[in-house]
């Protein structure tokens, strides 16, 4: 229920309504703090503060609960697919056959890029990065659609569906033009997950064969990253969107902000956290213990997070998946061993246990995709591709947002106080 609390800011008491969520989360509503005491909070990390109201995704970090729409992870990963989970996003309920088959239509209608995009490829050295290419490459598109910029409400499902399936087209793309290999179309008769495992691993002439195992593990690994409300990237999604910037400038700036180690670009680095402790034939315990001294400032890549401090429903279901994969495509892998010793250790080890850190999403996902062929450099853009109906979903509810207004912080100012200009000839 919707309440009131009282602060006392400098002895004088004051009235904030709060607001309480559909899971009972209690939020402070602090809109007319400034104004009524001239005070703004400071919440550096943004730890303690609540940026928007959304309906989208739901998570409990306490109990490990994680649900898209009211729909808990472990039962969408077991039963449903990619697409038919981002329509649920976006659109708020699980499709019909009817609004699947057209939402699925709109994704084979816009897959193809603008022929005029070929171009911007050469320009990339070899040495880019594929995040650089994917964040690069969905601004260029969104020039080839002028329309985007003052998209009206009847667009949006062909803008959102041209996105979510021309990303996986740049991946693939960056991918084939990173390798010095011939770009492979979409095909238009092969569903999502298919199709991006076909642009990437086919030769003209010779498609590559689409073992439903690895077609289903690739599914499922977009479909748990598919959104995951409030972090790094999706909050830098809605605070560009809520400058009105079109759809693509709005995703391509979430991949920007996935890139980074410490979000998305995780998974690159835990799989290069394992290939470095298995090069040097440690068990992993040296390495903990660096981790631990804070030598070097290492941490356990695909440890932690700052929102569950329990466990990561995605991880379970991950590691779960990465056994079966292995399994079914009769592939070891010494890297899968030395990620189970550190996570025995480090789950029973004071440090982490104190701290209260855990496998996150990104420990076990890139060992999947190492089996199924997906370069390591790749891993973050795989992320990007599942995670881009969440950034949809997200833009479409600060543009459906009545009340939304620009997304612009404050800051408590600590540097230099008013002083006068010295001409160059008077300074020491
Ligand atoms: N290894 C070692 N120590 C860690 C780790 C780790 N992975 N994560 C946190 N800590 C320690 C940290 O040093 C600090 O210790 P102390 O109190 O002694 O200073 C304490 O735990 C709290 O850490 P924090 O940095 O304040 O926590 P945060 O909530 O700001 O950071 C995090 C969350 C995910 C950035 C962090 O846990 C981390 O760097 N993990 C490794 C990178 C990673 O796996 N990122 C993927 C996150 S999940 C996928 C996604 O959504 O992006």
């Amino acid at each position: 229920m919707n309440g009131t609390v009282e602060l006392i800011i400098d002895g004088k008491p004051i009235t904030l309504p709060t607001f309480v969520g559909t899971e009972g989360e209690v939020g402070i509503d602090i809109a007319t703090l400034r104004s009524k005491t001239g005070a703004i909070t400071l919440d550096p990390g943004y730890g303690n503060t609540g940026a928007c109201k959304s309906a989208i995704t739901f998570i409990d970090g306490e109990k490990g609960i994680l649900q898209y729409r009211g729909y808990d992870i472990a039962e969408l990963a077991q039963k449903s697919t990619f697409i038919e989970t981002a329509y649920l996003l976006i659109y708020g309920e699980l499709p019909t056959a009817a609004q699947l088959a057209e939402f699925s239509g709109l994704l084979t209608d816009n897959e193809m890029l603008h022929e005029g995009m070929r171009h911007h490829f050469e320009g990339f050295p070899p040495s880019a990065h594929p995040m650089a290419i994917l964040s690069s490459m969905i601004n260029a598109a969104s020039s080839y659609h002028p329309n985007l910029i003052h998209a009206r409400e009847e667009h949006f499902p062909c803008h959102a569906a041209r996105l979510i399936s021309q990303v996986r087209t740049i991946a693939a793309f960056s991918y084939r033009k990173a390798h010095g290999l011939p770009s492979i179309y979409p095909k238009t008769t092969l569903k999502y997950t298919e199709n991006f495992l076909h642009m990437m691993f086919s030769y003209p002439g010779e498609d590559c064969e689409l073992k439903p195992e690895i077609v289903k593990a690739l599914d499922l690994i977009f479909l748990l990253h598919a959104d995951h409300e409030q972090n790094c990237s999706t909050s830098t999604v809605r605070m560009v969107a809520s400058s009105r910037a079109n759809l693509f400038a709005s995703a391509s700036a979430g991949v920007c902000a996935l890139w980074g180690p410490l979000h998305g670009g995780a998974n690159q680095a835990v799989l290069e956290m394992l290939e470095e402790i298995h090069r040097e034939g440690d068990d992993g315990t040296k390495f903990l213990n660096e981790v631990k001294n804070k030598t070097g400032n290492r941490r356990l890549m695909g440890f932690g997070h700052r929102v569950y401090k329990n466990f990561d429903p995605r991880a379970v279901i991950i590691k779960e998946q990465c056994d079966k994969v292995l399994a079914q495509l009769h592939k070891s892998d010494p890297l899968l061993d030395i990620a189970k010793k550190l996570e025995e250790i480090a789950l029973h080890d004071e440090y982490f246990v104190s701290r209260r850190l855990y496998p996150n999403v990104d420990f076990y996902s890139g060992i999947i995709m190492r089996a199924i062929g997906i370069p390591v450099d790749m891993f973050t853009v795989l992320f990007a591709i599942g995670r881009m109906p969440g950034w949809v979903a997200n833009f479409k509810e600060v543009m459906d947002d009545r009340d939304s207004r620009i997304s612009r912080p404050r800051q408590i100012y600590t540097g230099a106080t008013l002083r006068t200009y010295k001409p160059l000839a008077e300074r020491a």
